[in-house]
């Protein structure tokens, strides 16, 4: 995978990758398509309206739904959902711990019951990279314990060290596997070390041994306060290699993304823009709306005159309030294309002042704009 920078402003990078699918333009933002579909958001909508480039697949879900029999037999995801364009999909690291019931954690791997039926499993670093082969994820994450952010420190180092045995095993059945549809597949190791600089210090350092396409930061936004995260972020860049990605994993609110951008981070991924968005929640660049709230009963103002998606000059706010109070599904929709389109309109006027040289100053007006409630 080739990654190139193109613009350097602090420690903010404008850069691209390339992946078989397609070439990806960093800062991005990855909307979650945990199934295989970003919840109520068509693919052309997605492409065209949103300009996502590229979206993420949870290696959890997609492996108890539909299951890896029939994603192989459909050729991997790319084809069964028909996106083109590049996936990444998540090891199922996080969700086991997050959303499966009765999870017993040994050397071997994870041991669940689903949360849809409770039917057990076991997960290890060896059958998540096979399942993240059959789905045909362009950008594949290795398997690892995700501490919450609140773990003394004896828990988050022998949660570390297991997190770097299961990586070693992953590379191990990376190296010994083969793409199954003939476009490359990247492993990104995931750096944990929950809010202790000597562990994430030594994770980062750990990690470089495989020489991998890019690496991800993960354990954050999972309890810690924001300028904790903030700090830990700084620690792992100035360890990791600067020619290749770095993603940051599940975070977070405009602002987090800003702030990241700022300490050198390449990529996100985050639920926010569409949970809450089918919440009632919406993001703008003056800041963040109820539309459920009684002031917008009679508001027939646009959703968002300066958006940049089709719905927020084609609806008003009374009419998305109305959707949204009436538990209409449009609602959900029109809300998460908006924010949708905002997060990606967000990232992509970063590149633009990184590129232009003027990040830093934009970044501040920004910050304190995106905090408003409107
Ligand atoms: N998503 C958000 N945080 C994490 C993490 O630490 N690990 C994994 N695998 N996924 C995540």
């Amino acid at each position: 995978m080739k990654f190139t920078i193109e613009k350097v402003c602090g420690k903010a990078r404008a850069a691209r990758f390339s992946t078989d699918h397609g070439v990806v333009q960093t800062p991005i933002f990855m909307p979650v398509g945990t199934l295989g579909s970003v919840k109520g958001v068509f693919h052309n909508q997605l492409a065209e309206d949103i300009k996502a480039q590229i979206i993420l697949g949870n290696t959890y879900h997609l492996y108890l739904r539909p299951g890896r029999e029939t994603l192989e037999m459909a050729g991997g995801l790319h084809k069964f959902s028909a996106w083109d364009r590049p996936i990444l999909t998540d090891s199922g690291g996080f969700q086991v711990f997050s959303l499966a019931d009765c999870r017993k954690i040994t050397e071997e791997g994870c041991r669940f019951s689903s949360h849809i039926d409770g039917s057990k499993h076991l997960f290890t670093p060896e059958n998540v990279v096979d399942t993240q082969r059959i789905i045909g994820a362009d950008i594949m994450m290795a398997f690892d314990e995700c501490p919450p952010g609140t773990a003394e420190y004896k828990y988050a180092e022998k949660s570390l060290d297991l997190t770097n045995r299961w990586l070693e095993r992953c590379f191990n059945q990376y190296e010994k596997s083969a793409p199954k549809y003939g476009h490359y597949q990247s492993l990104f190791p995931i750096v944990q070390g929950v809010t202790y600089p000597d562990l994430r210090v030594k994770s980062a350092e750990f990690v470089q041994q495989f020489g991998a396409d890019g690496y991800a930061i993960g354990g954050l936004a999972v309890g810690e306060p924001a300028p904790m995260m903030y700090e830990m972020i700084e620690v792992v860049n100035g360890v990791l290699p600067e020619d290749k990605p770095r993603y940051l994993m599940g975070v977070g609110t405009p602002v987090n993304l800003l702030e990241a951008i700022e300490r050198g981070v390449d990529m996100f991924d985050c639920v926010m823009p569409t949970r809450n968005g089918r919440n009632g929640m919406l993001f703008t660049s003056e800041g963040i709306i109820n539309i459920r709230n009684e002031k917008w009963k009679n508001d027939f103002t646009p959703i968002d005159t300066a958006g940049v998606s089709f719905v927020d000059c084609t609806y008003t706010k009374a009419y998305l309030r109305h959707l949204s109070i009436a538990g209409e599904m449009l609602a959900s929709q029109i809300a998460s294309i908006h924010n949708l389109a905002f997060y990606l309109w967000l990232v992509g006027e970063a590149r633009n002042q990184i590129i232009c040289g003027t990040f830093a100053e934009w970044k501040t007006v920004m910050v304190e704009k995106l905090q408003r409630r409107l």
